[in-house]
């Protein structure tokens, strides 16, 4: 349960605005909580009439993230939540592969997204039938699907993962001894795992003709897709970062590349960089990640000094409004439906994934 508890109890729009002054006033200005706050209001009402659980990624907006989701979360927490939830809806603050999974382990819910423009590049960048070729390319390997992928290519792996749990998920694997192993889509977070635990990583030819490329034994056989956003933070931001600010504590998502990761101070999923923020006492912080996580932190830590490295955004979470959260509960919509033998061939990874601590 998120601290946004304040917000949703409040019982007039008036006492709204006042709870989330509170809250974001060093953050979100004044004028912006005023267009808000009654939005909030109404949402906290509907959700309570209409028997609705709000999951909000790390990503939301501030306004967004620190006054209606009951939970809040990086995409293995609230894979978690969603499994467990009685409610009757379940409204996905966050991009559509992530109701997605929602929609798969509470397939007899209502899962709502708020709006349909909540993509992801990275689950844009492989097809179910890549997968089947991969397959055949590699038999003996098992496939770990990041879960920023589309239901029908976890429908085809046997494994599911997220940026928390990757290393634990691979090394589960290796347990079992697999010596190669299948880790789509995101190349940067297969590569990054790959040198986390000494494992050799190829990529797999570019054309269904060529011959397979074998690695040293144990592999990681990863794939040509990249996050738009991660991808483009640059070892030389770092440097640059650091020459102004000496000690500033550098934490980067795994889904940035492994020249960005190993010039970091720490890498992790977003539920772990906000940790790490936490926990480290430095005199600034810098995440590599979007960035409106860097607002959602300092909200919360008004003590901690957090840099922006804001040039390059999310557009898809960036797509999740305060206005379309609303409407979704007014309209119920968008309903996120998919194919039951899709929801049932999916599941399995979903829930091997989930039984890793
Ligand atoms: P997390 O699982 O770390 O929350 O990341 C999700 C994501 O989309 C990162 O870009
Ligand atoms: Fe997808 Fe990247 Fe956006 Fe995350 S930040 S949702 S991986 S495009």
């Amino acid at each position: 349960m998120t601290e946004t508890l304040a917000v949703q109890t409040a019982r007039t729009p008036e006492d709204t605005l006042k709870r989330m002054r509170e809250r974001l006033k060093g953050v979100v200005p004044d004028v912006e909580l005023q267009l808000k706050a009654d939005l909030v209001f109404e949402i906290n009402r509907l959700k309570v009439e209409r028997n609705a659980v709000i999951l909000g990624h790390n990503y939301m907006e501030p306004a967004l993230f620190h006054s209606v989701p009951d939970y809040t979360g990086d995409s293995l927490e609230l894979s978690r939540q969603s499994a467990e939830t009685d409610a009757d809806i379940i409204l996905f603050c966050g991009v559509q592969f992530m109701a997605e999974t929602a929609k798969i382990l509470s397939p007899h819910k209502t899962v709502l997204i708020p709006s349909l423009k909540a993509g992801c590049s990275l689950a844009a960048g492989i097809t179910a039938a890549d997968v089947r070729l991969l397959k055949k390319w590699y038999p003996d390997a098992p496939v770990v699907t990041y879960v920023n992928t589309y239901a029908d290519v976890k429908a085809e792996s046997d494994y599911c993962c997220t940026s928390g749990n990757a290393i634990a998920v691979v090394t589960h694997l290796l347990s079992e001894g697999h010596r190669q192993i299948i880790f789509l889509p995101d190349e940067y977070l297969a590569r990054n795992t790959a040198a986390e635990l000494g494992l050799d990583f190829v990529l797999p030819p570019v054309l269904r003709s060529e011959e397979p490329v074998i690695g040293k034994d144990p592999t990681i056989i990863g794939w040509r897709a990249r996050c738009e956003v991660h991808e483009k933070f640059r070892p030389e931001d770092v440097h640059h970062v650091r020459e102004q600010f000496p000690d500033v504590a550098v934490l980067a998502h795994p889904e940035c590349s492994p020249e960005v990761v190993a010039v970091s101070d720490k890498t992790g999923s977003t539920k772990q960089l906000i940790k790490f923020v936490r926990d480290l006492d430095a005199p600034q912080y810098l995440l590599l990640t979007e960035c409106s996580m860097g607002d959602n932190i300092a909200a919360e830590n008004p003590d901690k000094d957090m840099l922006r490295l804001c040039s390059f955004r999310c557009p898809y979470m960036n797509e999740i409004t305060v206005e379309d959260t609303l409407d979704a509960l007014r309209n119920t919509q968008y309903e996120v439906s998919l194919p039951p033998e899709i929801i049932e061939r999916a599941r399995t990874p979903i829930d091997r994934m989930l039984e890793i601590r």
